[in-house]
């Protein structure tokens, strides 16, 4: 037995005795668990893929952020009586937790073998799974939701996501799949005659039309239904799991009410039967954690390496559950879960007169806004953890809560004030006490009380600042009795702002009191420049923002009351409550043509092939093969240090902990030199590390937990290397870039600019992006032990490239080695070269220890490693006449490219072959520098440098028509492509569709109508303001390195007439295989869809592959299926004249009898395509794709929050393979690029540090972000000659569309400054982050807070 003294638990008392340790019981989808050994350590998740092998739960953060984890977890619940069905984050839920619990999994609820269930056959025929990684855990979210409520309302769905991340699809097929369970219903497709039927009356959001209708455009006819609800299976109860009878009885004979003990390698856990055993416990172990959600401690242990030996469990103990009404307020046990608070003050706001619940329904604001439903089932509030960015605690100290605490020694109550948390994450509680209980008072007569939290997204994240304020006013009179003022957020604790609140008490609710107290809040609430958080002037401007919010809304309460006069009516905006409306939309697309064959699939919206086995757990990704028997597991070494030498690496310690094989660093079997287009890399670091993240070395162990422990405890000595170049303008600053610096330059420019009425000049900063795929990098490399055959299981979008770089690794010709991918759980170019870091390495591994090794990295890991999509800076110098023509365009970019060169010379042609965007411009130069910085690597995103280069496209042309007083849509419109202009680099554009795309979207949008209510809406609200913009984008399609434009396809026709199709492209969640099977099953004839089936991508099927990216992988790999089904059908012609009547069948098999073969290789490559930047002439791309979007935002112009009212997309995708799919792309791209421009924010130390490591900190779009009106149109009658069946690539083309919702907000702005007397261009660089927003609508509160003088101080993160 190990002991137990390491670790940080004095006083620990050891225990070598024989002691039996107890079995832990519990049930899984109704199987009867009884764990012998059941590991402290050990989270439910691993338990369910480790040991159970029930796989279909995914791992997306291990921190409780993503939801591609949740569980149901049911349990009777002997203080409510009944049995309580929870979701629940298995990644943070501890084993030993679940004792006489039911845990149902998205396995346990149905199966495509057997019977789905209408959870998951409703999201998949609603298109609403594309890579399949988050759906089982959506699946489970909503089969949770309805085991609790049959018939929900969408606000409960909505509620019920709020923890659950998808990074594909956009959201709204989820919703529009799951509103079919709710009261409001799905759409009836017009079925239903009566008035709430939204085709009759009008109900529809877009202008022209609405859903399940359709409309006939000569011959064409436009269609808005993706699925028919009419296929959905009914909601079935039987079908469902049983709460196990057995459970039921213990729980109702209390019988589980004996303290149980469960021991792992480091950890002992006690659940104690009673409270007096607690704190006898308590007494015994001062140092054990107790843990209750484990939603802290879990995080603690995972991410910050702490070691808990000893953890408490008190969550089955009475006294802490039990809630109790007293006269003065309600007393809450301090193990309730937060889910179970809201519950209770829900019931008492509904009930006890308004005046007395003003604190509870603050709690229930803040509530609502507090992690995702999973934490909130689980967490027992947060009061001990002394988070300084707790959203409660706020509220508690301004309320005066009173704690009761308890040791052995008996009982004390304290009250919540500012002496409760004496320091960073310290409270008042002494190592023997524990909290008993949290009474939350009713508020009295004259007492108002508000609640406010500020984050980056409104959803499920963590505060910038948070606040509770109440005052109490002299009877009768509007005079201050007592203020409380308390923020989180503004210091090392929650603190109250006792100086100001002592000034103002006595004095009259009113202007001058509203001076005084921002005054002395500016002074009072301040910050070190360098505060950790960084924002410190936001953060300090929030403080007097979010008072001005509790004084006017404490103003108009009290006019409501006739004590003082009304509110301006214009500044009554500053008091509105965020309320989510329920998001609505349309899709349109155009039918496929009357005459085409009812079994010809092609142009319909046919379902993901996989979407079903998605949803249930069966589809099997990377890490959800079985373990080999002999397998190890790897963890990486990384450096610590964005530049350093390293002077030694010492694995004493690692090498002696449990379950380690092995560890190496440097030592390489074949070439360590590696990179993707350039060999300007390692495999692992040679004597030098130039980013935080690269890779040193790593552990292997026999199980994940070994590896990562090992990992961690090897300790590198680092010498300090200067410079440490991190930014874009240190990079400028010292010259740091990559050659060649790429220019693309026509007309005459210098002739331009004198010529030109005006010239402007600017700059705007993009930042980066993390690709937030939810399936991190994983690789199964496993040794064929002979002739140095190496397979080799990843996920990966370059299946050619993972080869060519595991065989140099190995030092073995590439033929030794087979990559293998089956699917990907997510890619977005970020698994198209920097997967190969991993895969070498665990390659290597494989080889030297002649096992099969398997590594799937950790979010934080992923994040740190595999960098993303490239910041840029750009500079420019615009010529334009009066009308707003531009004339001529300057433009510098700088990408911030890392540490080694990967994909970025590609990445920045793009942004140049895309700095006109869509407009015609006579004279133009663009330059690109790539900036050598210490950061990871840069790579591959969505867009590929497209979005970057165009985003600073709409900056000038936003600054032209701002600087000439014109609307902006005027100016661009004015300068958009027509038919026959050409581009900077001299490629003709053929059928532009800009304008149809362009007046389509005018009209669906109703833009002149909604510009008209937008100015009226401004008009009359000063604190929040709403803005429009209407932006187009063009794509270049094609690689623009020649000789990736090609594609191969295999494909075999077996006897019994069954087709194994493999192409060169890698399934990622786009429907990659699904539109290749389309195009498959119309080119050979065969409507059966299930006759033709692809299994995966190899190497040894299609050699020497193109990455599948470029949104070109249905062009080139459809082509090339095509090829091979014209090889096989030119080989069964003969038999299908001979036997006319005949069927598939026959004609395979006669084909057989007769020798013929029946496998054909499809090969194409994109012809007259090739560019020279010397000549600037040739084809760049094979063509272009075109789209327009027009959004509108409102901003909140005091917190700088924004909502997303309406979008309207007009994309063209040429003649749709698949509408559904299609319309899928367009929006998961859509949503992509709002992450991009207004949320996504990578923050980085000065020294490289990145700060932003998983879903707590990084903040993806959630379920709350879509718009609340999106309406998608393709565009009709739009063939295109140059790609398969006229179709056009979709992929990235429309993430750029997003852009409209930054400069609609960008618009909104300029409203707020025009109140300040502001006009004309200003600069917001991207992401329209609260922060940015709410600086840039400067204000008398700004002025207030003036920031720091740069240079004078260290910032806590740097703009890189
Ligand atoms: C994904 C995610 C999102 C989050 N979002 C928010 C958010 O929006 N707002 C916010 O404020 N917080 C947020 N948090 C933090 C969260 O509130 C805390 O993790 C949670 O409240 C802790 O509760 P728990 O029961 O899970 O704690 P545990 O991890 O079980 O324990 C927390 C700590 O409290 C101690 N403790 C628990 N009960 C007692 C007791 N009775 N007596 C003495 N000590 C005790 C434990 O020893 C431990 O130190 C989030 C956390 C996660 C993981
Ligand atoms: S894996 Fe559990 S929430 Fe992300
Ligand atoms: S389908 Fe949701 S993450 Fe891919």
């Amino acid at each position: 037995m190990s002991d137990l003294t390491n670790g940080n638990s004095k006083g620990l008392i050891m225990d070598h005795s024989d002691t039996v340790w107890d079995e832990l019981i519990f049930f899984v989808n109704g199987k009867k668990i009884s764990e012998k050994h059941a590991d402290p350590e050990m989270t439910l998740l691993t338990y369910l893929r480790r040991k159970l092998g029930l796989t279909g739960t995914k791992l997306g953060c291990s921190e409780g952020g993503c939801g591609a984890c949740t569980v149901m977890v049911s349990k009777y619940h002997p203080h409510l009586g009944r049995v309580v069905h929870h979701s629940v984050n298995a990644c943070l839920a501890p084993l030993c937790s679940l004792h006489h619990c039911a845990v149902t999994t998205v396995e346990g609820i149905g199966s495509v073998a057997g019977k789905l269930h209408p959870v998951q056959e409703r999201i998949a025929k609603a298109h609403g799974s594309q890579c399949g990684f988050c759906t089982p855990g959506i699946v489970m979210s909503m089969y949770a939701l309805l085991r609790n409520k049959p018939t929900p309302r969408m606000t409960d769905i909505e509620e019920a996501f709020q923890g659950n991340l998808c990074r594909c699809t956009g959201y709204r097929p989820i919703l529009e799949g799951y509103k079919s369970f709710t009261k409001e219903g799905g759409c009836c497709g017009g079925k239903s005659k009566e008035n709430g039927c939204c085709m009759t009356n009008g109900s529809g959001t877009n202008g022209a039309l609405t859903n399940g209708h359709t409309e006939d455009h000569g011959n064409s006819t436009l269609s808005t239904s993706l699925f028919d609800p009419d296929d959905f299976m009914p909601v079935d109860p039987t079908q469902e799991i049983i709460f196990p009878p057995e459970l039921m009885s213990l729980g109702k004979l209390q019988v589980s009410g004996r303290q149980l003990r469960f021991r792992g390698e480091r950890v002992l856990w006690v659940q104690p039967a009673s409270l007096q055993e607690l704190l006898d416990l308590k007494a015994q172990y001062p140092n054990a954690k107790l843990v209750v959600g484990n939603t802290e401690v879990g995080i603690e242990m995972k991410f910050k390496n702490l070691l808990y030996p000893v953890i408490l469990a008190p969550a089955y103990i009475t006294q802490l559950n039990s809630v109790q009404h007293t006269e003065e307020g309600i007393v809450f046990g301090a193990c309730c879960s937060l889910t179970q608070l809201g519950e209770v003050l829900r019931e008492e706001v509904g009930q006890a007169p308004p005046h007395q619940t003003e604190i509870f329904q603050a709690v229930l604001e803040q509530l609502r806004w507090f992690a995702g439903l999973q934490i909130r089932n689980v967490a027992g509030g947060n009061i001990v953890t002394a988070s300084p960015i707790s959203d409660l605690n706020p509220v508690f100290m301004a309320a005066g809560c009173k704690l009761t605490l308890m040791s052995r020694g008996g009982k004390r109550e304290v009250r919540m004030d500012d002496t409760f948390f004496p320091g960073y994450r310290k409270t008042a509680l002494s190592p023997e006490e524990i909290l008993l209980s949290v009474e939350i008072p009713y508020t009295r007569k004259g007492q108002y009380f508000s609640a406010f939290k500020q984050s980056p997204r409104r959803e499920d994240d963590i505060s910038i600042v948070t606040s509770g304020m109440s005052v109490t006013f002299v009877d009768g009179t509007t005079v201050v009795k007592d203020l409380q003022l308390s923020y989180g957020g503004m210091a090392a604790t929650t603190v109250l702002a006792k100086n100001t609140t002592s000034k103002l008490v006595g004095r009259q609710w009113g202007e001058e009191l509203l001076q005084d107290a921002c005054s002395s809040l500016a002074e009072e609430m301040t910050l070190h420049p360098s505060a950790p958080g960084g924002m410190v002037t936001y953060r300090r401007t929030l403080t007097l923002s979010l008072f001005y919010k509790f004084y006017l809304t404490v103003h108009q309460k009290l006019a409501a009351d006739g004590m003082c006069e009304g509110v301006r009516p214009d500044y009554a905006s500053a008091t509105e409550i965020y309320h989510h409306a329920t998001p609505a939309s349309v899709q349109v697309y155009q039918e496929v043509p009357p005459g085409q064959k009812e079994d010809d699939v092609v142009g319909r919206p046919m379902m993901h092939l996989s979407a079903l086995k998605q949803t249930t757990g069966e589809a099997v990704y990377c890490d959800d093969i079985p373990l080999y028997e002999n397998e190890l597991y790897l963890a990486l070494v990384t450096s610590t240090k964005a530049h350093a030498r390293i002077l030694a690496v010492d694995v004493s310690v690692a090498e002696r902990m449990p379950g380690v094989v092995s560890l190496f660093a440097k030592d390489i079997p074949g070439s360590n030199q590696t990179g993707p287009a350039v060999y300007d890399e390692t495999v692992l670091a040679e004597d030098k590390v130039t980013c935080v993240g690269h890779i040193i070395g790593a552990v292997v162990a026999d199980t994940q937990a070994h590896a990562q422990r090992a990992a961690k405890a090897v300790k590198i000595t680092y010498e300090d290397l200067q410079p440490v170049i991190v930014t874009i303008q240190d990079a400028i600053a010292s010259k740091s870039f990559y050659e060649p610096v790429r220019t693309i330059q026509r007309g005459d420019l210098d002739q331009a600019f004198i010529e030109a009425d005006h010239v402007l000049e600017g700059e705007m900063h993009m930042g980066g992006q993390e690709h937030f795929y939810l399936e991190t990098n994983c690789t199964v490399a496993v040794p064929k032990g002979e002739d140095g055959e190496m397979e080799m299981f990843v996920s990966t979008q370059a299946a050619t490239k993972t080869q060519s770089l595991v065989a140099k690794a190995l030092g073995v010709p590439s033929s030794r080695v087979v990559v293998r991918v089956k699917r990907m759980g997510g890619g977005f170019g970020g698994k198209e070269s920097r997967s190969t870091l991993l895969s070498t390495v665990v390659a290597v591994a494989a080889q030297k220890l002649k096992r099969p090794v398997r590594c799937m990295l950790d979010r934080d890991e992923d994040m740190l490693v595999t960098g993303g999509r490239h910041p840029f800076f750009g500079r420019y110098k615009v010529g334009y006449m009066k009308t707003g023509k531009v004339v001529a365009l300057d433009v510098t970019y700088y990408n911030n490219v890392g540490n080694s060169r990967d994909l970025s010379l590609s990445i920045v042609e793009r942004a140049l072959f895309h700095m006109e965007n869509s407009y015609n411009i006579a004279n133009v130069r663009g330059t690109g520098y790539m900036c050598k910085t210490h950061l990871p690597s840069n790579t591959a995103f969505r867009g590929f440098g497209g979005p970057q280069g165009m985003m600073i496209t709409e900056s000038w042309m936003d600054d032209v028509a701002m600087s000439l007083g014109l609307p902006s849509e005027q100016v661009r419109r004015l300068n958009l492509y027509t038919q026959g202009d050409s581009t900077p680099y001299n490629q003709v554009l053929e059928h532009p569709t800009l304008e149809s795309c362009w007046e389509e979207c005018l009209q669906r949008a109703q833009y002149g109508q909604r510009r008209a209510a937008i100015q009226d809406y401004n008009s009359h609200h000063r604190w929040t303001k709403r803005g429009l913009a209407i932006i187009p984008t063009k794509f270049g399609i094609s690689f623009t390195a020649l000789f990736l434009n090609q594609a191969g396809a295999l494909m075999h026709v077996y006897t019994d007439g069954s087709v194994l199709l493999t192409h060169g492209g890698t399934e990622m969640g786009q429907g990659l295989h699904t539109k290749m099977v389309q195009v498959a099953s119309r080119a050979l004839g065969i409507p059966q869809l299930s006759k033709i089936h692809i299994s995966e991508t190899s190497t040894n099927t299609v050699p020497n592959t193109s990455p599948t990216a470029a949104s070109a992988s249905s062009d080139l790999n459809g082509a090339a299926v095509h090829n091979a089904c014209d090889i096989l059908n030119k080989r069964l012609e003969p038999y299908k004249t001979k036997n006319p009547t005949g069927c598939w069948e026959d004609w395979v098999r006669a084909a057989y009898f007769d020798r013929v073969s029946l496998s054909a290789n499809g090969f194409y490559k994109t012809p007259d395509l090739g560019y020279d930047f010397v000549t600037n002439s040739g084809r760049a791309f094979n063509y272009f794709c075109y789209g327009v979007s027009c959004s509108e935002v409102e901003i909140d112009c005091l917190t700088g929050s924004h909502k997303n009212l309406h979008t309207t997309i007009v994309m063209d995708v040429g003649t749709s393979l698949n509408p559904a799919l299609d319309i899928g792309q367009v929006e998961g791209g859509f949503m992509q690029g709002v992450g991009l421009y207004t949320l996504e924010e990578l923050r980085y130390s000065p020294q490289g540090y990145l700060f932003t490591r998983g879903p707590g900190m990084y903040k993806i779009p959630a379920f709350g972000d879509i718009p609340t009106e999106l309406n998608v149109s393709l565009l009709r009658d739009a063939p295109n000659d140059k790609a398969i069946f006229s179709s056009k690539a979709v992929g990235e083309p429309p993430l750029f569309l997003a852009a409209s919702v930054f400069y609609a907000i960008k618009d909104a702005i300029s409203a707020a400054r025009a109140e300040s007397g502001l006009s004309g261009p200003f600069r917001l660089d991207s992401p329209a982050t609260p922060d940015r927003i709410r600086i840039a609508c400067e204000d008398r509160f700004t002025k207030l807070c003036p920031p720091a003088q740069p240079g004078t101080f260290i910032p806590w993160a740097v703009q890189v």
